[in-house]
């Protein structure tokens, strides 16, 4: 008799924002950077995607659904995950022919978000990251998260980095093949636990330029680009890995806002520009820079992805200075633990806060975390039918 068994196994992953930012693809086919980069990971109990991976001689195709919709998995970057994937198992089953087929089957894939996707999030790091994870442990590769990084990046560039909790950098690499091209651990999330993050969503509008095109016409077209990749980026690459070792606020701090400054320069600096950051974005920024100015030091540090939302890094001692502020202007935005109540820094003027009011729509705490986890929770039952965990 044939074998019907659904073969199964499910994953969480988490987002990450980087603080020195990838930007520029040198070939898109692989999804190889014109830079290294290097991120924090957030932690999951906040933002993180939930993904089962199955397959069965009952599926006749292999199919992807995110939190309820089905997705084309037609295109090349789907289809490189899934190819790379198979390749490994198949390589596992010539080595022992005890193992079941599994490469051979079709690939049923349902995926869950704990957070809207519209709310221009970095959903596909952690999609890609959880996709990967999930497909590595329904096929029990021996693959190591740095060896499954060069599949992740193929998915989206970012989600190499959701392979690894905490800090994590993503090393350009030289080879053509972009073997090299690697996520590695820069210091798990216990050696600076202290790291919070507060997302200011500023609009829950899709992002207007997709990642993809606008890295693709600022490579092309940028003139200040070179400098960038070039100079910029290797130095600060190096002065923020020392900073996480040192846990130097201050240093972390200003490396962050200026690379989040350079990246907004460069897509400014594109033709025709690009603008990710709007009026609300730019308000965040003169808040964080007074709520530092006020404080004598950098307690604060704003980040911004290809779109308008503001990701503030701050330290858990500092928490009173930095979310009391915010909330002073804020406060009728949902997302806000109980227990902000500090009046914030001290000065602070009413209309630096003012112009926030309008535009945030939600506040997201959250804090440095960790890596993938397998988890037992399955979204797909043993009829192979998606299942609600
Ligand atoms: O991985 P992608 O294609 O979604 O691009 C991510 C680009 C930025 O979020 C702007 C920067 C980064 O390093 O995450």
């Amino acid at each position: 008799m044939a074998d019907t068994k659904i073969y199964a196994a499910s994953t969480t992953a988490p987002v990450n924002i980087a603080v020195i930012k990838y930007w520029g693809k040198r070939d898109a086919k692989l999804n190889l950077p014109t830079n290294s980069s290097l991120s924090v990971t957030l932690s999951q109990d906040n933002l993180r995607t939930h993904t089962t991976a199955a397959c069965s001689a009952l599926f006749t195709e292999d199919t992807l659904t995110l939190n309820g919709e089905l997705q084309d998995v037609s295109g090349a970057r789907q289809q490189a995950c899934f190819r790379e994937l198979r390749a490994l198992r198949a390589a596992l089953e010539s080595a022992d022919s005890s193992l079941p087929k599994l490469s051979t089957l079709s690939l049923k894939i349902v995926s869950e978000n704990n957070f809207p996707t519209a709310a221009g999030l970095a959903s596909s790091a952690a999609g890609f990251a959880a996709l990967v994870r999930a497909i590595a442990d329904l096929y029990q590769l021996p693959q190591n998260p740095t060896e499954l990084s060069r599949i992740a990046r193929q998915g989206s560039g970012s989600a190499c980095r959701s392979l690894f909790g905490g800090y994590v950098s993503w090393e350009q690499g030289t080879l053509e093949d972009g073997s090299d091209s690697l996520a590695l651990e820069v210091a798990p999330a216990s050696h600076w636990p202290q790291m919070r993050a507060a997302i200011l969503v500023v609009s829950a509008a899709k992002k207007g330029v997709s990642s993809t095109a606008g890295m693709q016409a600022t490579v092309v077209t940028s003139a200040l680009f070179p400098h960038r990749v070039k100079i910029v980026v290797p130095q600060r690459m190096k002065a923020m890995k020392r900073a996480i070792e040192k846990r130097d606020f201050e240093e972390f701090a200003a490396l962050t806002m200026a690379d989040s400054n350079s990246f907004h320069a460069v897509c400014l600096d594109t033709s025709p520009p690009i603008f990710y950051l709007n009026d609300v974005s730019r308000s965040c920024i003169r808040v964080v820079d007074e709520i530092n100015r006020l404080a004598g030091k950098n307690v604060a540090a704003y980040t911004f992805d290809a779109g308008p939302n503001a990701v503030i890094y701050y330290l858990e001692e500092n928490e009173d200075i930095v979310l009391g502020s915010l909330k002073g202007g804020l406060d009728g935005v949902s997302g806000w633990k109980q227990d902000v109540t500090a009046a914030g820094v001290e000065g602070l003027d009413a209309s630096f806060l003012e112009p926030l009011k309008e535009g945030i729509t939600r506040v997201i705490m959250t804090r440095v975390g960790g890596g993938p986890v397998s988890v037992e929770a399955s979204l797909i039952d043993v009829d192979g039918q998606r299942s609600s965990a």
